[in-house]
């Protein structure tokens, strides 16, 4: 038993961060982060959390999927950015929206989404799931160092979700993990333990650009050849790709090495910046919801990022 894709959703919140803005906070510019990255804007939460966020897109996958939370059978979420380890973004979505099935998160960082797609469709496929919501959520802005300004310009804060039922359209699927606390990571604090040998590191997302960049270039070639190869097509036959929205250069890059046009490639990050989990399902959203999308049409999904961890999924539309 497979999956499909009953509806999407996303939300991003009100208040938009741009370039400009940004080189008011650190030592940047517009040209800068235009070029280096791509953004040009982002979105970011002044009083919301990852979880009303999360609810709120939640709600419009709902409604585009014509169903009504108490249907709901499961809900998985994703996020690295909630404003508790516990309870899990996907226990409060599931209040706020008035849902009363299980409910828990997945954490594979910017991956995390299609690892809890896929989550979601193992669940689906052992059977006694009618409905199945998995959305990614994020409050970026919280845990973002905003005096680091090879990080603070890329993220922003959001998120997408799909309502997703038994079908046949989720052809493939990778996920893939290389255990690694190097490159990219969110420490957390060490509360007031008297019993904490290490040094204590600060809150705050901690990357290395370079290091990641190569990372998601590989593995979004491979990942998108594995799966098409799992489903018996090429690359080429893809009619839409959904990336991760990290950094321009990274898609184009990707796209270049695997032969396919960029036009193919769904791209926002100039108005949302990097999401984290929730920037695929916002990228599909817009993808659903521009009108563009033909019956049978095939569309390939990847992430990467902390874990390190990657992951590719494709769907028959
Ligand atoms: O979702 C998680 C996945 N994350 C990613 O995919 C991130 C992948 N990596 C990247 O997108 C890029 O590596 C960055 C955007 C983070 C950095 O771009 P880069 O081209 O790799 O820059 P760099 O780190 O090599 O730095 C080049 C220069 C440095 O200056 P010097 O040492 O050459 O004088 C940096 O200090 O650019 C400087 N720099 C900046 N300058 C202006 C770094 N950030 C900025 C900035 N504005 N915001």
């Amino acid at each position: 038993m497979s999956i499909q894709i009953l509806g999407t959703g996303a939300y991003v919140p009100e208040r938009i961060l741009t370039n400009d803005d940004l080189s008011r906070l650190v030592d940047t510019s517009d040209e800068w982060i235009t070029q280096r990255v791509g953004v040009k804007e982002r979105h970011v939460s002044f009083d919301e959390s990852a979880a009303e966020m999360g609810a709120k897109a939640a709600q419009r996958a709902l409604e585009a999927a014509g169903i009504t939370a108490d249907q709901l059978d499961l809900i998985v979420g994703a996020t690295v950015s909630a404003d508790a380890v516990c309870p899990s973004v996907a226990a409060l979505v599931q209040r706020e929206i008035g849902a009363s099935c299980p409910a828990f998160d997945v954490n594979s960082a910017c991956s995390g989404f299609l690892f809890a797609l896929d989550t979601a469709a193992a669940f689906v496929a052992r059977g006694g799931i009618r409905y199945a919501l998995v959305l990614g959520a994020e409050r970026l802005s919280r845990i973002v160092d905003w005096t680091d300004r090879s990080t603070c310009v890329i993220f922003g804060d959001g998120s997408g979700a799909f309502v997703i039922s038994p079908g046949e359209n989720y052809l493939a699927s990778h996920l893939h993990t290389q255990g690694s606390d190097s490159v990219l990571s969110i420490p957390l604090g060490k509360g007031n333990s008297p019993f904490y040998g290490k040094e204590e590191q600060p809150i705050a997302i901690r990357m290395s650009g370079q290091e990641t960049f190569k990372f998601a270039v590989k593995q979004i070639v491979s990942d998108l050849k594995l799966i098409a190869e799992q489903a018996g097509v090429t690359p080429e036959q893809f009619d839409y790709i959904v990336p991760h929205q990290a950094n321009l250069r990274i898609i184009d890059l990707a796209a270049r090495r695997l032969g396919i046009p960029i036009e193919k490639f769904v791209v926002n990050l100039d108005r949302f910046g990097n999401t984290s989990s929730a920037s695929v399902p916002i990228s599909f959203d817009e993808l659903a919801r521009s009108g563009k999308l033909k019956k049978g049409d095939l569309i390939a999904m990847c992430a990467f990022g902390g874990g390190l961890s990657s992951a590719a999924s494709l769907i028959r539309w």
